[in-house]
């Protein structure tokens, strides 16, 4: 596949066969991923390849946050559950956190207040893993594998920091990336004309 045709036909998927995706290709993705542009040398990612005992507890974890407003019913559950089980791996997606340095930064938290984080920073550190995620992404699609970056309330929950023993002051997770055989391709969304986007100054 030539790299616009990549581009091209990479989907977001949603529904993944049981079929074993290699560690290796995945180990592969990840160190791809790291050649991500990264102002200022930061390294910011937070990678978490997730076990199966987390995973099972993610998955108790999407269904308790689902069933918030009253009972599921028994498919319901069961589809909340195979979201999180279904991928052949899922990578937790995360990156450091950086404390704020101003004078008014280091005077609150003397005080004892809630942390500043320098928002500068991390809007940069978060563009380095929006790009890492999609030379993974991209790089596993030229092996027929699929994925999926969800944002799902289960792959950011306070509570996932304490499944996967991460410290919120120190990590800030922006979700899952699922991997897997794709059990069935999505049509691809009509992307608007690039005239909307773009003005001649
Ligand atoms: C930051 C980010 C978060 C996303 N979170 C989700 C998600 O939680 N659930 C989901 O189904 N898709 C999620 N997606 C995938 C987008 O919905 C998807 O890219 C879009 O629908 C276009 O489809 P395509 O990737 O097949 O072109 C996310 C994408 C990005 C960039």
């Amino acid at each position: 596949m030539d790299f616009s045709e990549l581009v091209l036909t990479r989907r977001t998927v949603h529904n993944y066969s049981p079929d074993p995706v290699p560690d290796a290709l995945v180990e592969e993705a990840l160190r791809l991923s790291l050649w991500a542009p990264n102002h200022k040398m930061s390294w910011p990612w937070v990678y978490t390849w997730i076990g199966a005992e987390s995973r099972t507890r993610l998955a108790d974890l999407a269904v308790e946050l689902k069933s918030a407003g009253g009972e599921l019913p028994d498919v319901k559950r069961k589809a909340v559950r195979d979201n999180v089980l279904g991928p052949a791996h899922l990578i937790s997606l995360g990156f450091k956190r950086t404390l704020g340095k101003s004078v008014g930064t280091l005077l609150s938290m003397a005080a004892g207040s809630n942390l500043k984080f320098d928002e500068h920073r991390e809007h940069e550190d978060f563009a380095t893993l929006a790009s890492s995620v999609q030379i993974m992404s991209l790089f596993l699609w030229q092996h027929g594998v699929a994925s999926k970056w969800s944002t799902g309330a289960w792959g950011v929950n306070p509570r996932t920091y304490s499944v996967l023993e991460l410290n919120p002051d120190e990590v800030r997770l922006e979700g899952v990336l699922m991997i897997g055989k794709a059990l069935n391709m999505p049509t691809a969304p009509e992307r608007p004309e690039l005239s909307q986007f773009l003005r001649r100054g």
